[in-house]
């Protein structure tokens, strides 16, 4: 099988008053009907990772390169018309909050009917249909008649489900989600997230979810991505990563969750902060924060390890686990 994402080295960085060099390096691939987790703490470049793939980044100041394919074209090399086509029709995104992505002065109805139209070449009256459709399907209730409710007519947790409605509406082969659940309150956030699984399973959908939660991405994602930096720090299935996490912050990010507690560990955060970004990374970006770093960790940036089939992480250390690096670790302070 084929992934219908694709990313190589893409490095996306921001020319302004001060360089941000946000993504550095980043590889992942999506199958077809895959839910991959994109994992990691503020300013990681989750947001600016899933934005490069609707190259929905300010035009100007921003550079990228590597490579991305979706669905087998080349996102980069696309022009103005083709990026519209691709919007909405292949990949679809949806955000932490709906405002972002809901047109306040129309109705839900002519929004989802519009994008229908678009795209499908239908009459508006087929449009209508399918956001009635569409409603019913997020089980909006008394789906007919939020057709002609605006956006701030609806609660938090109903224009959530509106926004997936839209972004769902003409049958994306790819679902881009940037914290879609994070500004609701616990009960809503799992009735969105077993909906979306439902919708993915249902539709046959990829999707990259992002979040910072591993609490959430356990409910939803086959397998996970774990940025720090700009970085992939570590990539295999969800069940991997839980059990044998091989990269320090992984491992760090792990025990400071309840998921950490049921491997034993105590409930930790790892301390100090992230680096600064205003250059590329030229060592090891975790290093000033890593209880296991050696002097090549400062000195050179460490490849992804392979440590099986699309598993890696970028670590000098990654061929041992946790608890192989912590007797080492405990041997040498003995
Ligand atoms: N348009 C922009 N111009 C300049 N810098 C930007 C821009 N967008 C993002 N950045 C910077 O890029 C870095 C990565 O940001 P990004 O939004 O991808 O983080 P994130 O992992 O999504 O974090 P969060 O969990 O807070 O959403 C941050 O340092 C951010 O300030
Ligand atoms: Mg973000």
């Amino acid at each position: 099988m084929k992934p219908i994402v694709s990313v190589r080295d893409l490095t996306v960085s921001f020319h302004g008053e001060r360089a941000v060099h946000a993504v550095n390096g980043v590889s992942l691939d999506v199958m077809p009907g895959e839910v991959l987790g994109l994992l990691g703490e503020s300013g990681s470049g989750k947001s600016v990772t899933l934005r490069a793939l609707m190259r929905l980044l300010p035009k100007k100041r921003t550079r990228i390169g590597g490579s991305i394919e979706v669905a087998g074209q080349d996102v980069l090399a696309m022009r103005d018309d083709q990026l519209s086509n691709m919007r909405g029709k292949v990949v679809s995104m949806i955000f932490q909050e709906p405002a972002l992505a809901l047109d306040p002065v129309y109705t839900i109805g002519e929004q989802i009917a519009e994008s229908v139209v678009r795209h499908e070449g239908k009459s508006m009256k087929e449009g209508k249909e399918r956001a009635l459709e569409m409603l019913e399907r997020v089980r909006i209730p008394s789906a007919k008649r939020r057709l002609d409710a605006y956006p701030h007519e609806m609660s938090g947790g109903m224009r959530q489900r509106a926004m997936i409605a839209l972004a769902l509406a003409c049958k994306p082969k790819i679902l881009l989600a940037d914290e879609p659940t994070t500004a609701l309150d616990a009960t809503v956030q799992i009735q969105i997230l077993l909906l979306l699984r439902e919708l993915q399973a249902e539709m046959d959908m990829s999707v990259i979810f992002v979040t910072h939660d591993l609490g959430v991405a356990v409910e939803i994602c086959d397998r996970v991505a774990v940025m720090y930096a700009g970085e992939v720090a570590e990539t295999g299935t969800l069940a991997q990563l839980v059990r044998d996490p091989r990269h320090p912050y992984a491992q760090g990010l792990l025990s400071s969750t309840v998921l950490g507690a049921t491997r034993g560990e105590k409930l930790t955060t790892i301390p100090g902060a992230p680096p600064s970004l205003s250059t590329p990374p030229q060592a090891c970006s975790f290093e000033p924060r890593c209880r296991f770093a050696v002097a090549s960790c400062a000195a050179k940036r460490p490849p992804a390890v392979a440590l099986g089939e699309r598993r890696a992480a970028r670590c000098i250390h990654a061929e041992r686990t946790a608890d192989e690096k912590i007797a080492t670790l405990e041997a040498e302070t003995a």
